[in-house]
């Protein structure tokens, strides 16, 4: 009688030390997110008509016509990339310490400039 429930508790011990173990496998995948999968994410949750109402900020500054007085143009350039310039503004990485985007960019949600990336880049340049 002894021996099954010895073996019975060895065996729910040995269950949930596979559970944790399969846990901290989990969350460390988490962690390993690449920043292409970490862009793909913040696409996914992309809504463009959310994106358009956000731009009527960008637009006095970012104007369809192409580069000007220092302004590079945004319009039609690819998601992935507007996604990926936006948080290095939002935290000031890569080089990208314009005052005026890293103050626009650090108060946009990953939801905001994701829905911006994508409605800018279903826009055509008009030049
Ligand atoms: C006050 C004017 C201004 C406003 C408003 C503005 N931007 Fe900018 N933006 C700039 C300037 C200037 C640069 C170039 C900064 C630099 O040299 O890093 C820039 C750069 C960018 C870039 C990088 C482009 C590239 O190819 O390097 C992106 C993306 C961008 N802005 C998106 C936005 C979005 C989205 C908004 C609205 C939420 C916005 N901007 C609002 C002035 C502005």
């Amino acid at each position: 009688m002894l021996i099954p429930v010895a073996k019975a508790t060895q065996s729910k011990v040995g269950m949930s030390a596979l559970a944790m173990l399969m846990f901290v496998g989990l969350s460390s995948a988490g962690s390993t997110e690449t920043q292409q999968e970490k862009f793909t994410n913040i696409l996914s949750k992309a809504d463009p008509a959310y994106g358009e109402y956000l731009a009527g900020q960008c637009v006095t500054c970012h104007a369809p016509t192409g580069a000007a007085q220092g302004i590079p143009h945004i319009h039609g350039l690819p998601d992935v990339y507007l996604v990926q310039t936006l948080l290095e503004y939002k935290t000031s990485t890569e080089g990208r310490t314009n005052p005026a985007m890293v103050n626009i960019a650090k108060n946009l949600s990953e939801e905001e400039l994701g829905s911006l990336a994508k409605y800018f880049s279903e826009q055509n340049p008009t030049e």
